[in-house]
């Protein structure tokens, strides 16, 4: 099933690369028709260190004060104080992540619209994403719906698709726009939201709500949205971020025991490094570490330690999108299959043999979607003789 997903993540990346060409054939539909996980949250509720921490790396852009603001709660759960910062929202565009776990040891990142590049200094992609924000949005506080595309290789990572979201947020700071408040909820109300397909074959995107647990859940922007697009919780794992950061003598047992606000998934409950770790460069190895021994150690939590943390939150979303693939392997071996007829007379079209790019990657994606064909046709094969990988 492994396989399924890492061939899942290549064909995204090919049907991506074909770009503008893409357009006049069937592939966006079949990038479409493979889920995806969305971050979503108010800004600082800790969206990027859940990311960073389902990758086990350090790459993305953050630092004191990059929240824009900061939202302090009377313990009713009104807003008291609105602290604006000075260095503005890191999050303006949304960043498209692919993970793919491979045997090999070294770890690299790739950027799409940086082609044949490899960065393996996780600082320097972190420099990379927010020069490419600045690139598309100016250096100032405005955002971008333009997504920047990067994938991870590694072999400490699960397969799976994410797409971090620019935080949400109550009020506009100085020198951005009053709209922004709106623009940033519909644009990522325009990933989260439930899709009608004709062909009801286009998965909906799962989706990460992010709360913070010093925060009263009934403001959680995460849950707000999520339950606005997902009133089931179908699709939504709640992730509960800062547990440690609680006032003393209150616990968050309710909240992932999920008598708090029922999801269908239970609640994971995580704990990042703070702001002083990140100062200090505390690793991922020592925070992983230290956020085990956190939850077994902790009279409240002991007995969900085995579902909570940071790797446990990642085992799950790779075992979550298998079942979902799995259970759209007819409709896309259907669409695989219009996809290579498509693509064959798309290439005699251009005449072979193929010299031009596009007749190149063309060619690519049909060998990828063939590849893609036979695996689905084992797949149904051992599924039919009982056999269940
Ligand atoms: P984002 O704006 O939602 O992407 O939030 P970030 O991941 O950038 O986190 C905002 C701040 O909260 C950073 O200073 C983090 O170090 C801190 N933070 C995030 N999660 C936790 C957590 O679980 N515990 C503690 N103590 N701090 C956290
Ligand atoms: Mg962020
Ligand atoms: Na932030």
């Amino acid at each position: 099933m492994d396989n399924l997903i890492s061939l899942v993540n290549k064909i995204q990346r090919a049907c991506t690369a074909l770009g503008d060409h893409g357009e006049e054939s069937a592939l966006p539909t079949l990038w479409e028709a493979l889920p995806a996980i969305a971050v979503v949250g108010g800004q600082s509720s800790g969206k990027s260190s859940v990311l960073e921490s389902i990758v086990g790396k350090d790459f993305l852009p953050r630092g004191a004060g990059n929240s824009g603001y900061e939202v302090q709660f009377s313990s009713w759960g009104s807003v008291v104080n609105v602290l604006a910062s000075n260095a503005g929202i890191v999050t303006r565009r949304p960043l498209v992540l692919q993970l793919h776990k491979i045997d090999e040891t070294r770890e690299y990142a790739e950027f799409m619209h940086l082609p044949r590049k490899r960065f393996t200094d996780f600082a320097v992609v972190r420099q990379e994403i927010s020069d490419e924000t600045d690139r598309e949005t100016g250096r100032s506080k405005q955002i971008s719906t333009v997504p920047i595309h990067l994938s991870i290789f590694s072999p400490n990572v699960v397969n799976l698709t994410l797409v971090d979201l620019p935080g949400l947020t109550k009020v506009a700071v100085e020198g951005q726009p009053e709209s922004i408040v709106q623009d940033i909820e519909n644009m990522v109300r325009s990933y989260i939201e439930k899709r009608v397909c004709i062909f009801a074959l286009q998965p909906n995107c799962i989706i990460l709500a992010i709360s913070p647990a010093n925060q009263d859940l009934a403001t959680s922007d995460a849950i707000k949205i999520s339950r606005e697009v997902d009133p089931r919780g179908e699709r939504t794992f709640g992730v509960l971020t800062k547990i440690d950061l609680m006032d003393q003598g209150t616990n968050a047992v309710d909240i992932l025991e999920g008598r708090s606000y029922k999801l269908q998934f239970p609640w994971i409950g995580v704990v990042n490094r703070s702001q002083a770790d990140i100062n200090k460069s505390v690793d991922m190895i020592a925070a992983r570490r230290r956020e085990r021994e956190y939850f077994q150690s902790s009279p409240e939590y002991r007995h969900l330690a085995q579902r909570m943390g940071s790797e446990h939150l990642g085992t799950m979303l790779s075992k979550h999108l298998e079942q979902v693939i799995k259970s759209r392997i007819p409709g896309l071996q259907s669409l695989i299959n219009k996809t290579i007829i498509e693509l064959e007379a798309e290439l005699s079209r251009l005449g072979r043999p193929v010299a031009t790019d596009a007749g190149g990657k063309l060619y690519m994606v049909m060998e990828i979607c063939r590849a893609f064909d036979q695996i689905f046709k084992e797949h149904l094969d051992g599924s039919r003789s009982g056999g269940e990988k």
